[in-house]
């Protein structure tokens, strides 16, 4: 495990931004594995500007989300999908065909997740899998629990995550209590890893995943047993590590 420390949220985007570009340099065709929240906002956004300096071609890269909420539509402004397509794809040459979310408005969520890691494996697989952690340790939205989870299945959102994602719905009650996500055993079969943090609200959590004991209950701490993994933080999130 790599971390790269920087001082601030804008130099923590710019660190996984570079990383970012340099797969696509490097493998036009990358399959990235992408994730949401407020944390990679900033970094799509500097993509974009590489796009638009035709820095960066996305024409043959596939993308493949993290997860999704279950029960609301792709045009609603809260999806995960709608918050893609409006931070990234859109301002890109990526092909439409080649983005992939779990689609949460079908309720079979075994047809979901199946079909899912399907597309995945037909992809060949992750190249980079971007991803941020939340407060209780949570990457994607595999909740703290008894046991890993290996591939892509329905959850029932932790109140913790529920709360911390009312920032972005009118009420608490708005959120969706259910959301389909990729699994561990997903996220651990990416080639690559990027963990992006930032602030010293993650602080505690961050020292807990990297420090403390592998265990489901902070799923975060699984990383640890991943060959290829950089943690790329500001000095807020990673200040609680030993030096
Ligand atoms: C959300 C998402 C995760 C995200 C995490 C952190 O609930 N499901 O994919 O990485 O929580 O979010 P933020 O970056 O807003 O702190």
């Amino acid at each position: 495990m790599r971390f790269i420390k920087t001082d601030d949220y804008e130099g923590m985007s710019k660190a996984a931004a570079a990383i970012v570009t340099e797969q696509i340099k490097t493998k036009p065709s990358s399959v990235l594995g992408l994730a949401t929240g407020g944390t990679p906002v900033r970094m799509y956004e500097l993509l974009i500007k590489a796009y638009e300096k035709g820095e960066l071609d996305f024409s043959q890269i596939s993308t493949v989300n993290l997860d999704e909420y279950k029960g609301i539509t792709r045009d609603n402004e809260q999806s995960y999908f709608y918050y893609m397509n409006e931070r990234l794809w859109k301002h890109t040459n990526i092909d439409p065909k080649r983005t992939h979310v779990p689609d949460g408005m079908v309720a079979d969520a075994e047809a979901v997740c199946l079909a899912y890691e399907q597309t995945i494996s037909d992809l060949g697989g992750i190249d980079l899998q971007i991803l941020g952690i939340g407060h209780n340790g949570h990457i994607g939205f595999n909740e703290p629990g008894d046991v890993f989870e290996d591939r892509s299945f329905c959850v029932e959102l932790s109140q913790a995550t529920i709360n911390a994602n009312q920032r972005f719905f009118a009420t608490a009650d708005d959120v969706p209590k259910e959301a389909y996500t990729v699994g561990i055993g997903t996220i651990m079969s990416a080639a690559k890893i990027v963990v992006m943090i930032s602030g010293e609200d993650k602080a505690a959590i961050v020292k807990e995943a990297f420090t403390g004991p592998v265990t489901p209950k902070v799923p975060a701490s699984i990383l640890r047993f991943h060959r290829d993994v950089t943690v790329i933080g500001d000095a807020a999130a990673l200040g609680l590590l030993p030096e």
